[in-house]
């Protein structure tokens, strides 16, 4: 009998279910996954009907067009509905998944066994009619034992039906996309009856390995098998055989129930290479189960990694080498399906992840896929496992209300007991902002005991006393904490843990600004070792807006360069009607939905660069190369010079990288002969050493770029343009007349408020101020010869900024210089610039300054001076919700042409500048909440600023820091602006 409404029981987390455990697939097994019958109850005691459609498994619901109106729905903290844990509501989706399975006549006498990868929020298991098990834990496989329910060699039905709102759904509360369904891999195995039961691993990097095995025999009527034995098989080392007195002693034990006992081996093996990140050698561990006359009754294969965790003070250290953690938090999520994923889509996800400097991933919030799990074991990824456990909207009663004790052991449990072989774990997680009760002490009790050999950690558990000691997290790691806060904990001498941060940098919309700021403060502060940033991609589902419902599969491609194809568009909360939602605070990652990277990933590559450059003797002209890895040489590695000058173009020569051990710096070669090819009068001159894969790496092709370090080799000449015969028209109003501009240059001191402009607050006060909205007024004109002098005013709330512009010919063009003051009250302003609009078709835009990415003045250090070359339309980053986007840090000068020829401009910068030219106003940005609701104009917009604000992360954390802020006072700027 099937437990009584167990949606509406905490304290069940599972009827049936077979305990979790580390052993591989079975060979031979039986996929379930492809088409099913369906159908969507609106409650899970609603009768069933007669209609049915077809779903894909895996696959949610919410997410197919299945006939059933229930779609995906996004909220952040609060719950979807306002019942109180545990109860859910009574509309309450449920699908009832239905297919016939042929049940393979060579499983006779075989243990078969039924495995749902991951069903949200409760799964009911049915075979033929017969009850078979309920579990919970949405991100967990459940198994059950068939052998007694189904008959090999005949057909039998199976039906899961999965409930979406249960007392579960209130500790998996994290910020995504509520979905229903079945979202991993269905299966079917079989076992001989005396089988592996689970197998655990440790191996430590000098070589010591056991391995555990916990054998079981199916069915408890009957003889028990008798005289079993192990045996196991390492890559590279040969057999590897029983430890007969630990096997004695388990034998010795009373049999009470299938549980036959465990046996270990265990051997220690001498030049075995190191795990990690780096250098994540692995080597494939057979264990083989043998029957008393030594066939083999069960096999489970693992690929392990030798490698030790330990916490020394108040360093974590990897194989005894303080690693800085490079991490960011990554959900299961794609714009087609929701949350499904094949194993190729993970290792495609996964690459990136790598090629972008990345070395650990907290998978948020939840455990990952299996697959995850073996690619980061491959592709060297060092992984903070969290179990799925998030009670936000009602963290406070949960934490200690005992009904919810067993889930939270359960979850943690669980996870541990699938993961524990894996060497990228190298840190475990009891889950996300829970707060703290006896409920985590029960479950990191367990833990401890279980697995004494990685730390464990929890935000909610450290959160309130950095320094506490007796607290469930070995480790501190506070989300969003401020640069400041951290360094002052590092330094204050009550550090006893290491600080990793577990959330930091919010990658909404245009942010991760200060990344750099972070990056100097974590290899500059002992006791500070890293974080993860929030988090890995935009959770944009792909929608048809003929219809507003999820695209699915079936739109597979219909998207590119991070936008959404004609017809459809990134959903965020609130675009399929769901209420209530959190808008667009979903769409906060490092990735387009789609996978394209934000420029914020070149950002981060950079700051991770395991190649840096240094002077050892600027008069020398000699450098140093740093080695910045922990475990790795250079060898993998192959260089470039690319040696810039602003007014003589690029000369690229080969670099040969020395030999330098991982920590260590060696000097590089002389340069002489290729600063010698620098032209004396080229203007300021930049060196840069493209990076890139020497080799093919697991993660990517030879010849992948990894960074691309850089020092100033001259600086530029002071600007000056020299006046010359010509004239300046402005017309009545003081604005300049120009041939080439369909817009006058006229004062800007606002943008499209970014995600953290508007979710920080300066967006608001940018309105209260009406810097939105400004005025022009003019005051005067004056003449003087050829040059024509415009004074301005413009009225905002807090008095008068003052303008003036004063207009000079040059050769070719005229020579533009501004000054505007801002009045004391006028503070903390996105921008002071000029901007204008060009005549149409200047489609082109060549520059000398940052670049290529886009680039702002607190996001800066991933893009090199040099010159650079796209399409205006390229310059725009279509960051999901509209917004100030397109922007380059430190332009000296640009110029804007017609690939269809004519003519074209160029503007001359009086110092590096922020600039930027894209197709969109400020305020059509501003008014659009998704890319379909704007067209881009034919004429482009160009801002030159003499300041811009920074970009921070004020969506969820710090704001911009002081540095990157400005207000009041007297912005000065010039610029020329020359026919090309
Ligand atoms: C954190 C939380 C994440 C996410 C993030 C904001 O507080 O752990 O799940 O909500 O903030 O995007
Ligand atoms: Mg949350």
């Amino acid at each position: 009998m099937l437990p009584v409404r167990p949606w509406e029981a905490p304290e069940i987390n599972s009827w049936r279910r077979l305990p979790m455990h580390a052993v591989d697939r079975r060979p031979g097994s039986l996929s379930l996954d492809g088409e099913w019958r369906f159908q969507l109850l609106p409650a899970p005691d609603a009768p069933l009907t007669d209609s049915w459609s077809r779903l894909e498994v895996p696959g949610a619901w919410t997410m197919q067009d299945a006939g059933a109106p229930d779609l995906p729905h996004y909220t952040n903290v609060t719950m979807p509905w306002a019942h109180h844990p545990p109860a859910s509501p009574a509309a309450n989706p449920t699908g009832v998944h239905e297919r016939e399975v042929d049940i393979p006549a060579d499983w006779a006498g075989r243990r078969i066994v039924l495995q749902v990868g991951a069903a949200e929020s409760v799964l009911i298991v049915e075979v033929d009619g017969q009850a078979v098990g309920v579990g919970k834990d949405s991100h967990l496989a459940s198994e059950f034992d068939l052998t007694e329910v189904v008959r090999p060699g005949e057909r039998s039905t199976v039906r899961l039906t999965v409930v979406k709102w249960s007392d579960a759904t209130h500790i998996e509360d994290q910020d995504q996309w509520w979905h229903g369904g079945i979202t991993r891999s269905v299966l079917l195995y079989a076992t001989d009856p005396l089988y592996l039961a689970d197998v655990t691993v440790r191996a430590g990097q000098d070589g010591t390995l056991r391995v555990d095995c916990q054998v079981r025999g199916s069915g408890t009527e009957g003889p028990l098998p008798e005289g079993w034995s192990i045996s196991g098989e390492l890559e590279e080392f040969g057999d590897l055989v029983q430890d007969a007195a630990y096997e004695a002693a388990n034998r010795a034990e009373e049999r009470v129930s299938d549980f036959l006992g465990e046996a270990r081996l265990s051997a220690t093996l001498s030049g075995v290479h190191p795990w990690s990140a780096e250098t994540p050698v692995l080597y494939g561990l057979t264990v083989r189960l043998h029957h008393a006359d030594g066939t083999v009754a069960d096999t489970s294969y693992h690929r392990i990694g030798f490698r030790d965790i330990e916490i020394r003070g108040r360093d974590l250290l990897v194989n005894g080498e303080r690693v800085y953690i490079r991490g960011v938090n990554r959900h299961d999520f794609h714009p087609l399906t929701g949350r499904t994923l094949g194993a190729d889509e993970i290792r495609a996800d996964l690459e990136t992840v790598k090629r972008f400097g990345f070395n650990a991933i907290r998978t948020s919030h939840y455990p990952g896929d299996p697959a995850l799990l073996d690619l980061a074991d491959e592709l060297g990824l060092y992984l903070v496992d969290e179990a799925d456990i998030e009670s936000h909207d009602h963290a406070h009663e949960i934490a200690d209300d005992p009904r919810y004790l067993p889930a939270f052991v359960d979850r943690v449990s669980r996870m541990v007991l699938r993961d524990k072989n894996h060497p990228s774990v190298i840190i475990w997680s009891l889950g996300n902002e829970s707060d703290y009760g006896a409920n985590h002490d029960a479950a990191a009790g367990w833990l401890r005991r279980h697995d004494p050999t990685r730390p464990l950690q929890y935000e909610g558990a450290a959160k309130t006393d950095w320094s506490a000691t007796d607290i469930a997290s070995d480790i501190v790691c506070p989300m969003y904490a401020s640069l400041d806060e951290i360094v002052a904990h590092a330094r204050s001498g009550t550090q006893t843990k290491p600080l990793i941060l577990c959330e930091y940098s919010h990658a909404m919309g245009n942010s991760n600004g200060t990344l750099a700021d972070h990056w100097q403060a974590f290899e500059s502060t002992p006791g500070l070792q890293g974080g993860f940033i929030w988090e890995l991609w935009d959770h944009g589902i792909l929608q048809r807006l003929s219809d507003g419902r999820p695209a699915g599969r079936a739109a597979a491609g219909a998207y590119a360069n991070g936008v959404a194809a004609e017809g459809y568009r990134w959903a965020y909360g609130g675009d399929f009607g769901d209420t209530p939602n959190d808008g667009a605070f979903c769409a906060d990652g490092l990735l387009f939905p789609d996978r394209t990277p934000k420029p914020a990933m070149y950002e981060h590559r950079e700051l991770a660069a395991p190649v840096r450059l240094s002077w050892l003797s600027e008069e020398d002209g000699t450098l140093l190369v740093h080695n910045h890895q922990h475990f790795r040489d250079l060898s993998w590695l192959t260089a470039e010079w690319h040696l810039s000058a602003e007014d003589a173009g690029t000369i690229t020569a080969p670099a040969a990288l020395p030999a330098v051990p991982p920590g260590g710096s060696a000097e590089l070669p002389p340069l002489q002969g290729l600063l010698a090819m620098l032209p004396e009068d080229g203007g300021e001159a930049w060196l840069t050493l493209r990076v890139t894969t020497a080799h093919d790496e697991t993660w990517a092709p030879r010849g992948t770029e990894v960074c691309t370090p850089r020092i100033r080799l001259r600086e530029r000449a002071p600007f000056a343009a020299a006046p010359c015969a010509g004239s300046v028209e402005v017309d009545g109003d003081g604005l300049l007349v120009h041939p080439l501009l369909t817009s006058p240059p006229v004062l800007s001191l606002w943008r499209a408020p970014t995600d953290n402009d508007l979710l920080g607050g300066p967006a608001d006060h940018w309105r209260t101020l009406g810097l939105d909205t400004l005025v022009r007024k003019l005051v005067s004109v004056t003449r003087d010869g050829k040059q024509v002098s415009v004074r301005s005013a413009y009225g905002t709330r807090a008095g008068t900024v003052l303008h003036e512009q004063f207009f000079t010919p040059v050769r070719d063009g005229l020579l533009v210089e501004e000054t505007a003051v801002l009045p004391e009250g006028v503070s903390d302003v996105a921008r002071v610039g000029s901007v204008f609009e060009t005549v149409s078709g200047l489609d082109l835009i060549e520059w000398y300054g940052q670049g290529p990415w886009e680039s702002y003045p607190d996001r800066s250090a991933g893009a090199a001076v040099g010159h650079h070359r796209a399409s205006v339309d390229a310059l725009f980053t279509p960051y999901l919700r509209p917004q100030e986007s397109g922007g380059r840090h430190g332009v000296r000068s640009f110029s804007l042409s017609s690939s269809g020829g004519g003519p074209g401009l160029t503007v001359r910068l009086d110092s590096p500048r922020q600039v930027s030219v894209v197709r969109h106003r400020a305020h059509d940005l501003d008014t659009a909440a998704h890319h379909d609701e704007l067209t881009p104009r034919a004429c482009p917009v160009v801002h030159i600023d003499a300041a811009h604000r920074g970009l921070g992360t004020a969506s969820c954390g710090p704001d911009t820091l002081p540095p990157y802020l400005f207000g009041a006072g007297t912005y000065r700027w010039s610029w020329t602006l020359c026919r090309r």
